[in-house]
């Protein structure tokens, strides 16, 4: 055979392997979505196709700014650990930095070439090809191989071209990779919510009127019908809002909560409803309100009793046609949201003051859910007690347990906090105590003297009582918030008396 034809098998030869090879590595990529495990593999099959002594693939470390090897071929354990490099630093960082490719034809004779892994001992013979990992103009990290220097193993552009189509392989792999493990971790921390807290299986609730609040949540979840959880602080709105939101069809959509007393006034209507730039003074850049943000998902309003008057008109608005303008703008935003709202005040004395807007009442309270106070369900509260035993014992790596009298006193105690209060006091209790058996008497002192008592001043017996009567029928109308007809029952007494020892003790539920 002529030598100029066997030059030409050689050559045909070269590139049937170097398709071989990107074929095989595009194959060995999409295997799995395990980043080091296929990177590996990439490797493995370009040393065996290409004759390359050692490859590296590094990806670029967003948090640490460095350049970390992800998968090598032909090094130790110890050699990768030690393959850290910062941009600019050594080849590697250089062809990060600059973004080209680079080509060190001897080893042996580059200052540059750091030997930071300590893996070439024989330097000399060595070349050392390197390219960047790019997706889309982003630099994601290097590719590097080392190749045994000599003539016969082709020549050192095709090498680079076969490493740069390898080069954009591994970028789409590790983009994907990316958007799969956020994916992934997303998944994950719903899960985790849903089981930790948020699923109605963990929410503690034996009691009929709980029951009842579970059937009713149930049967509005899947609907797209505006919700107003009503109760005391504490009895748990906020949590059965999640629910509803968890077990909706928009639980895929975001969930953004918003408390109605927990900003001034001034600023309410921006960060409700989104501004302009210019709308007022510090309006540096137009901005999106909470409705705009809660697009195709659910808003909380939490404490909506507190809106001023001034705003009612744009909720109720929002309510009825899905539709506002940002402050300082005219053009009208239409949303799709799904609206739950919560308060703890007495709405209808609200309204009958003239403090909140009929029309808005009407429209909010369609379908009312009435969280209970704890003091009204107490067969809840051995359950919720074991409930946050459990929780807060695994937390704290504890054993605590209440004994029967300590039992009585949680029993008893009316709990004006309700459950938000009981989960403080168990988690004080695990976290504090130092026995991990726990009596009455090694309970707070607060849980034994009922609540009514403590604002006795004591200056006269007189005085004293009428202290006490106020206290009881204060708590009396709490409890029935705040129905007179209810709390005279509680009490005894008839809707009348009850009528005019509001007048003499000048109670008003606000
Ligand atoms: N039925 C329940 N089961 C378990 N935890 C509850 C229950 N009700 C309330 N909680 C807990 O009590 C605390 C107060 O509840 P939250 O929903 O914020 O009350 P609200 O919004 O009515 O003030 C939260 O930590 C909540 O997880
Ligand atoms: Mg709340």
């Amino acid at each position: 055979m002529k030598p100029g034809s066997n030059k030409k098998t050689d050559l045909t030869a070269r590139k049937n392997r170097e398709l071989t090879a990107i074929l095989e590595v595009s194959k060995v990529l999409t295997t799995s979505f395990v980043l080091e495990k296929n990177l590996s593999s990439v490797m493995s099959t370009l040393g065996s196709y290409l004759d390359m002594q050692r490859g590296c693939v590094f990806l670029l470390d967003h948090i640490s700014g460095e350049l970390r090897i992800i998968a090598a071929h032909g090094l130790t354990k110890q050699s990768i650990e030690k393959g850290k490099y910062r941009i600019g630093e050594g080849i590697v960082g250089r062809v990060l930095e600059k973004r080209t490719p680079m080509v060190i034809p001897n080893i042996g004779k580059d200052p540059l070439f750091l030997n930071k892994t300590g893996s070439r001992p024989e330097k000399d013979g060595i070349s050392f090809l390197s390219v960047p990992i790019e997706f889309k103009n982003k630099v994601l990290g290097v590719l590097s191989v080392d190749r045994i220097y000599s003539k016969k193993h082709g020549n050192v552009d095709d090498d680079l071209r076969v490493l740069k189509i390898v080069a954009s392989l591994i970028a789409q792999f590790v983009k994907l990779w990316e958007s799969y493990e956020e994916v992934e971790k997303e998944k994950d921390l719903l899960k985790r919510e849903l089981k930790g807290k948020y699923s109605i299986d963990n929410i503690v609730g034996q009691s009929d009127r709980m029951q009842e609040v579970f059937e009713a949540v149930q049967r509005v979840a899947p609907s797209k019908a505006n919700v107003i959880l009503r109760g005391e602080s504490g009895t748990g709105k906020e949590l059965i809002a999640k629910a509803i939101y968890y077990m909706s069809p928009r639980s895929k959509g975001p969930f953004i909560k918003f408390n109605c007393a927990s900003i001034p006034e001034g600023l309410l209507e921006s960060e409700l409803f989104g501004h302009e730039k210019g709308a007022f003074t510090g309006a540096i850049s137009s901005r999106s309100g909470k409705f705009e943000l809660a697009h195709k998902g659910t808003i909380f309003l939490d404490e909506i009793g507190d809106l001023p008057l001034t705003l009612q008109p744009k909720i109720l608005r929002v309510l009825q046609e899905r539709e506002f303008e940002r402050v300082g703008s005219e053009k009208t935003i239409k949303v799709d949201v799904r609206i739950i709202a919560a308060t703890s005040r007495n709405l209808e004395s609200l309204v009958s003051h003239a403090k909140f807007r009929e029309d808005l009442y009407y429209r909010l309270n369609v379908i009312p859910v009435l969280l209970p106070p704890l003091r009204e369900r107490q067969e809840d509260i051995p359950v919720l007690i074991d409930y946050f035993l459990k929780r807060f014992n695994k937390d704290n790596k504890r054993g605590v347990t209440l004994d029967e009298s300590a039992m009585r006193v949680f029993l008893d105690y009316d709990w004006p906090g309700n459950v938000r209060e009981l989960e403080n006091t168990i988690e004080r209790l695990v976290v504090m105590s130092d026995s991990e058996k726990i009596s009455a008497s090694g309970l707070p002192v607060s849980l034994s003297i009922p609540r009514i008592k403590t604002s006795v001043k004591g200056t006269s017996l007189a005085t004293d009582i009428e202290e006490i009567e106020k206290a009881n029928i204060l708590s009396a109308l709490e409890k029935s918030g705040w129905v007179q007809a209810r709390a005279a029952k509680l009490l005894s007494i008839t809707p009348r008396q009850i009528g005019y020892k509001m007048k003499k003790y000048e109670l008003e539920s606000h």
